[in-house]
């Protein structure tokens, strides 16, 4: 499907220097949109932006801004507010992995700034803009991780959570406009950030993704569903885990991680 036609000539993809969020950005302009890169890295950007140029043919723009900065998002809203928007992918989300008072409270302002406070600036805002034209396209990225609570790492589930379910209902509340929505959610991916952290859980190892594969499979679900889990193996291990009981599912994931206490 063309974007570029269904949604606007710009894409804008928040973090996306590496992982899945650069795996985004080019698929985004494999769909024919031209592409704002955001991360804090401005030199990587730049030099994906060549990357994804030569390939793609598509302009593409780099806004270096960190998401964690108190007025990012107006800063982003006043710099694309003359381009015609068509698309927006929120894939930055810090975590800290640790016993939950180990961890400096900072740590916890800073994550939640990147994934609560910008994150949910941006989506009232673009969502408002998508629907006075009745056209339009927001995607989150979700973890597995928040669709449980997670021992060692609980700050990042529960505010990982957050993002998700506002995204769904959000997703629901714009059913019969041309504003399309979705929750794509990832299982264990390869991207730089996994390869530092990778799951002591061989399953989830043998389950990674590559990040092209998350976001192309992801990207056909828009404006077909609301949520959507990226992966066979995943959607397969979701489907078994459904028989467990809330306290049984905390305690195989408390196990799981015990090592980053
Ligand atoms: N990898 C997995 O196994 C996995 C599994 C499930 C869900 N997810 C989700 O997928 C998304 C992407 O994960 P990922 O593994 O690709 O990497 P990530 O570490 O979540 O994201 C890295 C990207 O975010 C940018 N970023 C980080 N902090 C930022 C900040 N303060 N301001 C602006 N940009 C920032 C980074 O670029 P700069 O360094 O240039 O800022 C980079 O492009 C996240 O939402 C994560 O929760 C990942």
């Amino acid at each position: 499907m063309d974007f570029r036609e269904k949604y606007g000539q710009w894409a804008i993809v928040l973090g996306a220097t590496e992982g899945i969020g650069k795996a985004a950005a080019f698929e985004f302009a494999r769909r024919g949109m031209d592409v704002i890169l955001v991360g804090r890295r401005k030199e990587a950007l730049e030099a994906l932006a060549k990357e994804i140029h030569v390939e793609t043919g598509k302009e593409i723009k780099v806004l270096p801004q960190d998401l964690s900065e108190y007025d990012a998002a107006e800063k982003l809203i006043s710099a694309t507010k003359d381009l015609d928007m068509g698309a927006v992918n929120y894939v930055a989300c810090l975590h800290a992995m640790g016993e939950y008072n180990k961890i400096n409270y900072e740590t916890y302002e800073q994550m939640y700034r990147v994934n609560i406070r910008t994150f949910s600036r941006l989506l009232h805002y673009f969502i408002g803009k998508f629907k006075e034209r009745n056209r339009g396209a927001f995607i989150t990225i979700g973890s597995l991780s928040g669709w449980t609570s997670l021992p060692f790492c609980a700050e990042y589930a529960a505010q990982k959570s957050y993002m998700m379910l506002v995204t769904e209902g959000v997703a629901y509340e714009c059913k019969n406009t041309n504003v399309d929505v979705l929750l794509l959610t990832a299982g264990s991916t390869i991207t730089p950030t996994w390869l530092k952290n990778k799951p002591a859980d061989p399953k989830a190892v043998a389950a990674a993704m590559y990040p092209e594969d998350v976001v192309k499979d992801g990207f056909d679900q828009l404006g077909k569903t609301y949520s959507y889990l990226a992966g066979e193996i995943n959607r397969e291990n979701m489907q078994k885990n459904r028989s467990l009981d809330r306290n049984e599912v905390i305690e195989k994931l408390g196990k799981m991680f015990e090592h980053m206490a």
